[in-house]
Protein backbone atom coordinates (compact mmCIF):
# COMPACT_ATOMS: atom_id res chain seq x y z
CA UNK A 1 0.00 0.00 0.00
CA UNK A 2 1.17 3.75 -0.96
CA UNK A 3 2.31 5.63 2.19
CA UNK A 4 0.28 8.93 1.31
CA UNK A 5 -2.67 7.59 -0.66
CA UNK A 6 -3.12 4.34 0.73
CA UNK A 7 -3.49 2.81 -2.57
CA UNK A 8 -2.95 -0.40 -3.21
CA UNK A 9 0.48 -1.28 -4.72
CA UNK A 10 1.79 -4.63 -6.89
CA UNK A 11 5.41 -4.57 -6.71
CA UNK A 12 7.38 -6.70 -9.18
CA UNK A 13 11.34 -7.50 -9.25
CA UNK A 14 11.15 -7.21 -13.34
CA UNK A 15 7.85 -7.18 -15.79
CA UNK A 16 7.59 -6.63 -19.09
CA UNK A 17 5.48 -3.51 -19.28
CA UNK A 18 3.83 -1.57 -16.15
CA UNK A 19 0.83 -0.72 -18.35
CA UNK A 20 0.60 -4.51 -19.47
CA UNK A 21 0.25 -5.26 -16.36
CA UNK A 22 -2.13 -3.18 -15.09
CA UNK A 23 -4.66 -3.54 -18.75
CA UNK A 24 -4.16 -7.58 -17.95
CA UNK A 25 -5.53 -6.94 -14.23
CA UNK A 26 -7.88 -4.23 -15.54
CA UNK A 27 -9.27 -7.07 -18.72
CA UNK A 28 -9.42 -9.77 -15.49
CA UNK A 29 -11.90 -7.25 -13.64
CA UNK A 30 -9.68 -6.04 -11.19
CA UNK A 31 -10.95 -2.56 -10.02
CA UNK A 32 -8.43 0.57 -9.17
CA UNK A 33 -7.33 2.88 -8.00
CA UNK A 34 -4.14 0.72 -7.78
CA UNK A 35 -0.36 1.06 -8.66
CA UNK A 36 1.88 -1.32 -10.64
CA UNK A 37 5.49 -0.74 -10.01
CA UNK A 38 8.72 -2.21 -11.08
CA UNK A 39 12.63 -1.71 -10.78
CA UNK A 40 13.00 -3.15 -14.11
CA UNK A 41 10.97 -2.96 -17.30
CA UNK A 42 11.80 -5.15 -20.43
CA UNK A 43 9.87 -4.39 -22.69
CA UNK A 44 8.52 -0.51 -21.66
CA UNK A 45 6.49 1.11 -24.46
CA UNK A 46 5.63 5.34 -24.86
CA UNK A 47 3.39 6.68 -27.68
CA UNK A 48 3.20 5.99 -31.18
CA UNK A 49 5.05 2.46 -30.85
CA UNK A 50 8.21 3.87 -29.59
CA UNK A 51 10.16 1.97 -26.64
CA UNK A 52 11.24 3.43 -23.45
CA UNK A 53 14.01 2.21 -21.50
CA UNK A 54 13.65 2.05 -17.79
CA UNK A 55 17.41 2.72 -16.61
CA UNK A 56 18.18 1.31 -12.90
CA UNK A 57 17.28 3.72 -10.49
CA UNK A 58 14.35 5.30 -12.86
CA UNK A 59 10.68 5.28 -11.78
CA UNK A 60 8.25 3.25 -13.77
CA UNK A 61 4.54 2.75 -13.20
CA UNK A 62 0.94 2.75 -13.55
CA UNK A 63 -1.80 3.61 -12.28
CA UNK A 64 -5.12 1.77 -12.79
CA UNK A 65 -8.13 4.13 -12.37
CA UNK A 66 -12.00 3.53 -13.38
CA UNK A 67 -13.23 7.11 -13.85
CA UNK A 68 -16.77 6.68 -14.74
CA UNK A 69 -16.45 8.57 -17.95
CA UNK A 70 -17.29 9.15 -21.48
CA UNK A 71 -14.01 8.15 -23.76
CA UNK A 72 -13.54 11.89 -25.23
CA UNK A 73 -13.03 13.31 -21.89
CA UNK A 74 -9.50 10.67 -21.41
CA UNK A 75 -7.47 12.48 -24.36
CA UNK A 76 -6.44 15.20 -21.68
CA UNK A 77 -5.28 12.89 -19.31
CA UNK A 78 -2.27 12.41 -20.58
CA UNK A 79 -2.01 16.32 -20.23
CA UNK A 80 -3.09 16.01 -16.49
CA UNK A 81 -0.59 13.67 -15.50
CA UNK A 82 2.00 15.39 -17.35
CA UNK A 83 1.07 18.23 -15.09
CA UNK A 84 1.32 16.16 -12.47
CA UNK A 85 4.70 14.89 -12.77
CA UNK A 86 6.10 18.60 -13.27
CA UNK A 87 4.15 19.65 -9.88
CA UNK A 88 6.61 16.72 -8.56
CA UNK A 89 9.61 17.79 -9.90
CA UNK A 90 9.22 21.61 -8.98
CA UNK A 91 9.34 20.08 -5.39
CA UNK A 92 12.76 19.15 -6.14
CA UNK A 93 13.34 22.28 -7.49
CA UNK A 94 13.25 21.05 -10.54
CA UNK A 95 12.37 23.18 -13.39
CA UNK A 96 10.13 21.03 -15.92
CA UNK A 97 8.03 21.91 -18.30
CA UNK A 98 5.31 20.31 -20.15
CA UNK A 99 5.97 19.80 -23.96
CA UNK A 100 2.10 18.84 -25.68
CA UNK A 101 0.74 16.33 -25.32
CA UNK A 102 2.78 14.27 -22.79
CA UNK A 103 6.25 14.69 -22.37
CA UNK A 104 8.19 16.70 -19.59
CA UNK A 105 11.21 18.20 -20.38
CA UNK A 106 14.13 20.81 -18.24
CA UNK A 107 14.78 22.88 -21.36
CA UNK A 108 14.15 20.41 -24.58
CA UNK A 109 15.93 17.32 -22.72
CA UNK A 110 13.22 14.76 -21.71
CA UNK A 111 12.32 13.99 -18.28
CA UNK A 112 9.28 12.17 -18.20
CA UNK A 113 7.04 10.30 -20.27
CA UNK A 114 3.45 9.23 -20.00
CA UNK A 115 1.01 7.18 -21.30
CA UNK A 116 -2.28 6.75 -20.96
CA UNK A 117 -4.82 3.82 -21.83
CA UNK A 118 -8.08 3.14 -21.97
CA UNK A 119 -11.10 1.02 -22.55
CA UNK A 120 -14.01 1.82 -23.15
CA UNK A 121 -17.74 0.57 -24.71
CA UNK A 122 -20.23 2.51 -25.76
CA UNK A 123 -18.42 5.33 -25.33
CA UNK A 124 -18.06 5.06 -21.86
CA UNK A 125 -14.77 4.57 -20.25
CA UNK A 126 -14.02 0.66 -18.49
CA UNK A 127 -10.59 1.80 -17.51
CA UNK A 128 -8.29 4.03 -18.00
CA UNK A 129 -3.91 3.17 -17.31
CA UNK A 130 -1.35 6.18 -16.76
CA UNK A 131 2.16 5.01 -17.42
CA UNK A 132 4.88 7.09 -15.88
CA UNK A 133 8.45 7.08 -16.38
CA UNK A 134 10.57 9.41 -14.88
CA UNK A 135 14.13 9.53 -15.15
CA UNK A 136 15.36 9.96 -11.70
CA UNK A 137 18.42 8.64 -10.93
CA UNK A 138 19.77 8.64 -14.79
CA UNK A 139 19.39 9.72 -18.19
CA UNK A 140 19.32 7.41 -20.64
CA UNK A 141 21.11 7.93 -23.44
CA UNK A 142 19.48 8.21 -26.69
CA UNK A 143 18.93 9.95 -30.25
CA UNK A 144 18.00 13.17 -28.74
CA UNK A 145 18.46 15.26 -25.33
CA UNK A 146 17.72 13.48 -21.60
CA UNK A 147 17.36 14.66 -18.26
CA UNK A 148 17.27 12.90 -15.50
CA UNK A 149 16.72 14.51 -11.52
CA UNK A 150 19.42 13.86 -10.46
CA UNK A 151 19.07 13.72 -6.83
CA UNK A 152 19.73 11.72 -4.24
CA UNK A 153 15.68 10.52 -4.25
CA UNK A 154 14.60 7.16 -2.93
CA UNK A 155 12.34 5.29 -5.30
CA UNK A 156 9.56 4.55 -2.81
CA UNK A 157 9.62 8.15 -1.62
CA UNK A 158 9.42 9.26 -5.23
CA UNK A 159 6.55 6.67 -5.99
CA UNK A 160 4.57 7.79 -3.22
CA UNK A 161 4.94 11.48 -4.28
CA UNK A 162 4.67 11.18 -7.60
CA UNK A 163 0.99 9.23 -7.40
CA UNK A 164 0.16 11.62 -4.90
CA UNK A 165 0.69 14.86 -7.35
CA UNK A 166 -1.33 12.51 -10.09
CA UNK A 167 -4.45 11.60 -7.85
CA UNK A 168 -4.59 15.07 -6.91
CA UNK A 169 -5.12 16.34 -10.46
CA UNK A 170 -7.34 13.49 -11.67
CA UNK A 171 -9.56 14.78 -8.21
CA UNK A 172 -9.71 18.03 -10.34
CA UNK A 173 -10.02 16.94 -13.57
CA UNK A 174 -12.88 14.56 -12.24
CA UNK A 175 -14.22 17.78 -10.59
CA UNK A 176 -13.80 20.41 -13.76
CA UNK A 177 -12.37 18.68 -16.50
CA UNK A 178 -9.19 19.85 -18.19
CA UNK A 179 -10.98 23.70 -18.36
CA UNK A 180 -9.86 24.06 -14.16
CA UNK A 181 -6.25 22.84 -15.17
CA UNK A 182 -5.93 24.81 -18.34
CA UNK A 183 -4.04 27.97 -17.27
CA UNK A 184 -1.54 26.28 -14.37
CA UNK A 185 -0.80 24.36 -17.53
CA UNK A 186 -0.29 26.84 -20.08
CA UNK A 187 1.98 28.31 -17.60
CA UNK A 188 4.45 25.45 -17.75
CA UNK A 189 3.88 24.61 -21.40
CA UNK A 190 7.57 24.21 -23.18
CA UNK A 191 7.10 25.02 -26.85
CA UNK A 192 4.20 27.54 -27.18
CA UNK A 193 5.06 30.09 -30.41
CA UNK A 194 7.60 27.99 -31.33
CA UNK A 195 7.62 27.00 -35.23
CA UNK A 196 6.65 23.31 -36.02
CA UNK A 197 5.97 20.31 -38.10
CA UNK A 198 3.36 18.13 -36.06
CA UNK A 199 2.48 14.72 -37.94
CA UNK A 200 -0.56 12.53 -36.59
CA UNK A 201 -2.77 9.53 -38.53
CA UNK A 202 -4.14 12.42 -40.91
CA UNK A 203 -0.73 13.98 -41.94
CA UNK A 204 0.96 16.70 -41.28
CA UNK A 205 0.68 20.05 -39.93
CA UNK A 206 3.28 23.08 -39.94
CA UNK A 207 2.70 26.25 -38.07
CA UNK A 208 3.19 28.07 -34.69
CA UNK A 209 2.43 26.57 -31.51
CA UNK A 210 -0.45 29.16 -29.93
CA UNK A 211 -2.13 27.45 -27.32
CA UNK A 212 -4.30 24.03 -26.08
CA UNK A 213 -8.39 24.50 -25.89
CA UNK A 214 -10.39 23.77 -23.07
CA UNK A 215 -10.25 19.70 -24.41
CA UNK A 216 -6.36 19.80 -24.18
CA UNK A 217 -6.44 20.02 -27.85
CA UNK A 218 -3.35 21.75 -29.77
CA UNK A 219 -3.78 25.06 -31.43
CA UNK A 220 -1.49 25.50 -34.24
CA UNK A 221 -1.59 28.57 -36.44
CA UNK A 222 -0.06 27.97 -40.40
CA UNK A 223 1.51 30.42 -42.36
CA UNK A 224 -1.97 31.43 -43.97
CA UNK A 225 -3.47 32.32 -40.58
CA UNK A 226 -5.52 29.33 -40.10
CA UNK A 227 -5.42 27.42 -36.72
CA UNK A 228 -5.41 23.86 -36.68
CA UNK A 229 -6.90 21.51 -33.62
CA UNK A 230 -4.99 18.38 -32.95
CA UNK A 231 -5.54 15.73 -30.90
CA UNK A 232 -2.56 13.93 -31.48
CA UNK A 233 0.78 13.66 -33.10
CA UNK A 234 4.69 14.00 -32.50
CA UNK A 235 5.76 17.60 -32.60
CA UNK A 236 8.87 18.37 -34.43
CA UNK A 237 10.77 21.79 -34.31
CA UNK A 238 11.43 24.13 -37.04
CA UNK A 239 13.45 25.95 -35.50
CA UNK A 240 13.76 28.70 -32.82
CA UNK A 241 10.98 31.36 -32.42
CA UNK A 242 10.58 34.13 -30.52
CA UNK A 243 6.77 34.55 -29.22
C1 LIG B 1 6.34 8.46 -23.95
O1 LIG B 1 7.23 9.27 -23.65
O2 LIG B 1 5.98 8.27 -25.13
C2 LIG B 1 5.63 7.75 -22.83
C3 LIG B 1 6.57 6.89 -22.04
C4 LIG B 1 5.86 6.14 -20.93
C5 LIG B 1 6.75 5.16 -20.25
C6 LIG B 1 6.12 4.54 -19.05
S1 LIG B 1 7.24 3.59 -18.08
C7 LIG B 1 5.91 2.96 -17.15
C8 LIG B 1 4.78 2.68 -18.11
N1 LIG B 1 4.93 1.36 -18.69
C9 LIG B 1 5.16 1.41 -19.99
O3 LIG B 1 5.34 0.42 -20.73
N2 LIG B 1 5.20 2.67 -20.41
C10 LIG B 1 4.95 3.60 -19.32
Amino acid sequence: MLKTTGIDLFTYSVLGSTNDEAKRLAGQGTRGPLVIWTTRQVRGRGRARKNWIGMPGNLMASLLLHPGRVLAEAGSMALVAGLAVTDYARTLGVDARIKWPNDVLVGDAKLAGVLVEASSGNDELNWMVIGIGLNLAVAPVLGRQTACIGYEVKLEVALDQVIESVLRRYRQWLCGGFLVLRDEWLERAAWLGRSVRIRNRLGAVEGIIRTVDANGALIVCDSAGVEHFLFSGEIVPLEVQCC
